[in-house]
């Protein structure tokens, strides 16, 4: 059933400063898509099913434009570590155990329950550099009902023996194999080329993986100025980059044509910013793993200013928590400090504006998602919030928002569609 109607209490995004809110109202789903919100039942739709959640919340769901999968089985290990301690101490022997299958297998099991069970209904996902276990967890994906893109890791350099890859032709062949594997395998699940970081890719490998890119026409995700022992580090590397940008836009692997996005961004230069607006640059903002590892603060304000499009991720294991329910007040807590200690001038993000971020800002990386205006994709979750303790009695919508965000857990959630397929919770 991808054409229906659902009934209940509905707040969506329709730009970042206007949220709209609409109580006791009919959200009509034609074909998997919205056609509008209506006060009053057209007549037109008269004859499709209904499906009555009065007094629950009706949202669009929620994107994850950041997440590694391979690292939710360690989620709060390490977390008084900053980046590079905490890869070589956690992630990389944690991702070396993905050559096993069967481990492999289980753990990709967990994590995408869990990610079936909370808000998130797109998500851009890092796998490992193993391609068994890369289309195992895609596999999974698919059949889960979520809509996401994945990425076979690149990685040639600075990683332990097991996880490092033998070379750069070896790294180039392995993603030739499972692009050629998963190429028309899924209707949801995408593959996205995901080379880790500059200083976990060779020049070589960079370079090859800009031939892929124009072979295959393939959006791209890495991570940019996170933390700033690696931005030195990128220096050292790539000498003749302007920028850690830079190091990858010579490859042709940083926006323009290719959609991109690039997670934390924390620090960027002059030089990076504007190569950044003028490439169309995604950023994933994680504010949670931005604190645990101690990067620094994203100047959120500054890209929206520039039109740089924004979305949250959660990046776990950097960030403990999948919910984007999490990354959203995480995201307005730090624009409050960066406001407080560190450019006065700069206001912190609204909580209509974080809201937009985790639904309608990264839902732009998948096309027209993360609203309910007509013609978006019908991805909805419908909230039970009558059990969020204390209980309060007629709550303006807004507020009602704000306490599901701040308060609420899985356990709240009560359906959840994606482009207009009901999922199993
Ligand atoms: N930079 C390179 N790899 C990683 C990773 O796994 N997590 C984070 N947060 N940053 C990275
Ligand atoms: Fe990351």
């Amino acid at each position: 059933m991808t054409s229906f109607i659902l009934k209940g209490d509905i707040c969506h995004s329709i730009a970042p400063q206007a949220l709209q809110t609409v109580q006791n109202a009919y959200l009509v789903c034609i074909d998997g898509q919205s056609a509008g919100i209506f006060q009053t039942l057209p007549e037109q739709y008269k004859g499709l099913p209904l499906v009555d959640y009065s007094k629950h919340l009706i949202l669009p769901g929620l994107t994850d434009l950041h997440i590694h999968a391979p690292q939710f089985g360690f989620r709060a290990l390490g977390m008084d570590l900053e980046l590079i301690d905490w890869l070589n101490t956690h992630t990389f022997p944690e991702e070396a155990r993905y050559a096993d299958l069967a481990y492999a297998d289980g753990a990709y099991k967990s994590f995408v329950q869990d990610l079936r069970q909370g808000p998130t209904t797109r998500a851009n996902i890092f796998a490992t550099r193993h391609v068994p276990a890369t289309i195992r967890l895609m596999d999974l994906l698919e059949h889960s009902g979520l809509i996401t893109m994945v990425g076979k890791v690149n990685m040639d350099r600075n990683a332990p023996a097991p996880l490092k890859e033998q070379d750069a032709s070896t790294s180039l062949a392995d993603t030739q194999t499972w692009l050629t594997e998963v190429n028309g395998r899924y209707s949801r699940t995408a593959p996205i080329l995901t080379p880790r970081f500059i200083p976990a890719c060779s020049d070589e490998l960079m370079a090859g993986l800009g031939q892929l890119q124009l072979q295959w026409n393939l959006p791209v995700q890495s991570h940019l100025s996170e933390n700033k022992q690696e931005i030195t580090w990128v220096k050292d590397l790539v000498p003749e980059a302007e920028s850690y940008a830079h190091a990858y836009y010579q490859h042709g692997l940083f926006g323009g044509n290719v959609p991109t996005v690039m997670a934390h961004c924390v620090w960027p230069d002059k030089e990076e910013l504007t190569l950044m607006q003028a490439q169309k640059i995604w950023v994933a903002h994680c504010p949670q793993s931005n604190m645990n590892l101690s990067s620094g603060i994203a100047p959120i304000r500054k890209f929206l200013n520039l039109g740089i499009p924004v979305g949250l991720g959660s990046d776990v294991a950097g960030g403990v928590h999948t919910s984007i329910f999490r990354a959203i007040s995480d995201a307005i807590a730090v624009s409050k400090l960066y406001w407080r200690l560190m450019d006065q001038t700069t206001k912190p993000l609204t909580l209509e504006e974080a809201f937009y971020l985790a639904t309608r800002g990264g839902g732009g990386f998948f096309g027209k998602v993360g609203s309910f205006q007509a013609g978006y994709d019908l991805d909805a979750l419908i909230i039970d919030d009558s059990t969020l303790t204390p209980p309060r009695e007629s709550l303006p919508l807004p507020d009602r928002l704000a306490r599901v965000i701040y308060l609420s857990d899985n356990r709240h959630i009560q359906k959840k569609y994606v482009q207009g397929m009901e999922l199993a919770l």
